[in-house]
């Protein structure tokens, strides 16, 4: 059967004042009450028991990642040493899968802070990727239809459809300009969902062959080598790299699926008016939040109590003794708030 891997690393402080290290936003319940990190391995969990999924994250996030999903073995809760890129952490993940379930186990790699709005969708995406990548001997990347000209995301150009649903890559693009992701979309690019999926012996070795950033290190860790003593020597050897960049964009074994089930990454407070279930003035609210003559506001109160009277399009959060007030548009660049913010905010 096929194993799921939810990369769950990475800091992310666009959710300044709630996130924080020990508290990214794949922790924060962003979405629905519950933590993005919890929405995708329920998401999952039709799919793939939890003997055979993994998530991949700091060290300082394994403890509340076990207590959040009390379901996955400890073992499967797997702690990067030091943050080395998307990767490395596949690397590992495809070792331990191999090792675990053989070359042929297929490997649903997923990122941890999404909001899909279809799961149905997104398991049969899963479930023709894994055929493909099985049928193909491919890398498969599940494409998403661009809703909207993001700059945020990167774009894929689908080639040749070598069976219905199934395409050659002719490329990827890393996170354009505004306007070329406007003119990608009009020529028929599909946002990288990040989704990938492979058999493991199939990925370990295009890494090998294709990514000298990470190859060398994994090589280096010998067959026999005990996880919990190999781990610390493969991280602290790896150069950083995304996979996007250290193996998609250079192997010739790729293929592209259209996709289209409600994907969005969660990457801004204003966001969160795309993904979450909003209110007949179209505003999306969560704890105690009173409004009134108040339009297409996101509102997370956690802790006191927020109302907004005759307001349109604000950004309000309260949390950890802090209040935030910023507009939906000026969500996207918090990077330039944080910087000009004293140290013990
Ligand atoms: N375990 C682990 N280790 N996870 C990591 C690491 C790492 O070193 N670095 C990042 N991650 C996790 C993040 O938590 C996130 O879930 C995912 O990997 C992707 O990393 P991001 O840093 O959020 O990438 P991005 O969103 O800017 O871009 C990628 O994803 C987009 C779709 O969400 C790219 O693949 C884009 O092309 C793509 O559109
Ligand atoms: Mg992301």
């Amino acid at each position: 059967g096929a194993w799921a891997v939810v990369l769950a690393g990475g800091v992310g402080s666009r959710f300044w004042p709630l996130s924080t290290p020990t508290r990214p936003k794949q922790l924060l319940p962003l979405v629905d009450g519950e933590p993005l990190l919890a929405n995708t391995l329920a998401r999952l969990a039709p799919l793939v028991p939890a003997a055979r999924t993994l998530v991949l994250t700091n060290a300082s996030l394994v403890a509340p990642i076990r207590a959040l999903a009390p379901e996955l073995p400890a073992e499967n809760v797997i702690a990067e040493p030091a943050p080395a890129g998307t990767a490395a952490a596949l690397a590992w993940a495809a070792r331990t899968v191999a090792r675990r379930g053989g070359d042929d186990a297929v490997m649903l790699c997923v990122h941890a802070d999404w909001a899909i709005g279809d799961p149905d969708g997104f398991r049969a995406a899963l479930r023709d990727a894994a055929r493909a990548a099985a049928a193909h001997r491919s890398l498969v990347t599940v494409g998403i239809v661009p809703t909207r000209d993001d700059p945020g995301f990167g774009y894929i150009q689908p080639d040749a459809e070598i069976e219905p649903g199934v395409h050659r890559v002719a490329r990827f693009v890393e996170k354009p300009t505004r306007e070329r992701a406007a003119r990608m979309r009009a020529e028929g690019y599909l946002w990288n969902s990040g989704i990938f999926v492979w058999r493991a012996g199939d990925f370990l070795e295009e890494l090998d062959a294709r990514c000298p950033e990470v190859a060398p290190a994994l090589r280096a860790v010998s067959d026999a080598a005990d996880d919990a003593s190999a781990i610390g020597t493969f991280f602290a050897d790896v150069t950083p790299v995304a996979v996007d960049v250290g193996v998609m964009e250079r192997s010739p074994r790729v293929l592209v699926l259209p996709g289209d089930f409600g994907w969005d990454d969660v990457g801004t407070w204003g966001a969160l008016g795309r993904v979450r279930a909003l209110d007949g003035a179209e505003n999306a609210t969560s704890g105690a939040v009173h409004l009134l003559d108040a339009h297409r506001n996101v509102v997370h109160a956690d802790g006191n109590a927020v109302v907004l009277y005759g307001v349109d399009d604000l950004v309000v959060v309260v949390g950890r003794g802090l209040t935030l007030v910023t507009t939906v548009d000026r969500s996207s660049d918090l990077k330039t708030l944080l910087d000009s913010l004293p140290r013990e905010l």
